[in-house]
């Protein structure tokens, strides 16, 4: 009976919408965007990342680094060197101390750390946040969603109310994925302000998923390996588990038969 009750109250518990027991207080709203490396089967939409590498590059880098990023890892986004080789040398400058001076930023650099007043590092974000909390912060939710760092980023660029107010001479912007509700960071993306070669569109929603993919990258960008071998473990045992149990069945067979003859 009492079994029964808890697993009753698992489940009544783990389906219960996220939002409204959101951690941190205030009513957060992280929206569930659909983004092609979710699920077992997700793969990384290149041209997303190299459109959020854009947004990055364009808008977040002027206060955000992203100091654990090697510059020639940019090669995974489909990059061939000399692409990799040009973009590093236009964007970006990294002091050498054997020059004692500043020179263009070859692929083996990483990309410069933040020079933005009290803006974080945004090489790992996607994997210090989340967006799936679950009722009282036990991440049940997460078991279905999944972490949610990305949905989280996403929503936090997509989520400005256009309200602010001055506390202690600093300026708070209101924000419905922020926890508490008011962040520091002035709304960085405004529509059509960066342009894509693709020609894709230029919404705030729309940039606001290409670069939380770009960051999902930045912070684990072995994602589909490890899903692949995760994959091929999952067969592996598999099968290991059916020729067990016929091993199992052979070794036991003249016992057994003893038995029920
Ligand atoms: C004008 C400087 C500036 C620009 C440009 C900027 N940010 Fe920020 N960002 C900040 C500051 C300052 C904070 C700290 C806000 C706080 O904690 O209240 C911040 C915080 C963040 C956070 C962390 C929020 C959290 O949960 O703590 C993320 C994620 C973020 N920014 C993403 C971006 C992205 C993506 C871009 C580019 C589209 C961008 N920012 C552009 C200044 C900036």
């Amino acid at each position: 009976m009492f079994k029964k009750l808890a697993i009753g109250a698992a489940f009544a518990l783990a389906l219960t919408p996220a939002a409204s027991f959101a951690a941190g207080g205030g009513e957060q709203h992280i929206e569930d965007f659909d983004f092609s490396f979710e699920g077992p089967f997700g793969t990384w939409d290149k041209h997303q990342l190299q459109r959020g590498l854009q947004v990055y590059t364009e808008v977040c880098a002027a206060c955000h680094g992203l100091q654990y990023v090697p510059l020639r890892t940019l090669e995974d986004l489909g990059y061939s060197e000399e692409q990799v080789i040009a973009y590093a040398a236009d964007n970006f400058e990294v002091f050498d101390p054997e020059l004692d001076d500043f020179r263009p930023a070859i692929p083996t650099d990483h990309f410069p750390a933040n020079t933005g007043v009290g803006a974080p590092d945004l090489s790992l974000m996607a994997k210090a946040r989340a967006g799936f909390h679950g009722p009282y912060g036990l991440g049940i939710n997460q078991f279905f969603k999944g972490m949610g760092g990305a949905e989280y980023i996403a929503s936090l660029l997509d989520g400005y109310t256009g309200k602010e107010k001055e506390e202690a001479g600093a300026v708070l912007y209101e924000n419905t994925a922020f926890p508490g509700g008011w962040i520091s960071m002035a709304p960085p993306l405004a529509e059509d302000q960066v342009e894509f070669a693709d020609g894709h569109p230029a919404t705030v929603e729309a940039m606001s998923e290409d670069i939380a993919a770009f960051l999902m990258w930045t912070a684990e960008p072995k994602m589909m390996e490890r899903k692949y071998s995760g994959f091929v473990g999952v067969i592996f045992l598999s099968l290991l588990s059916v020729l067990l149990y016929l091993v199992n069945k052979r070794l036991w067979a003249g016992v057994k038969g003893k038995k029920t003859a």
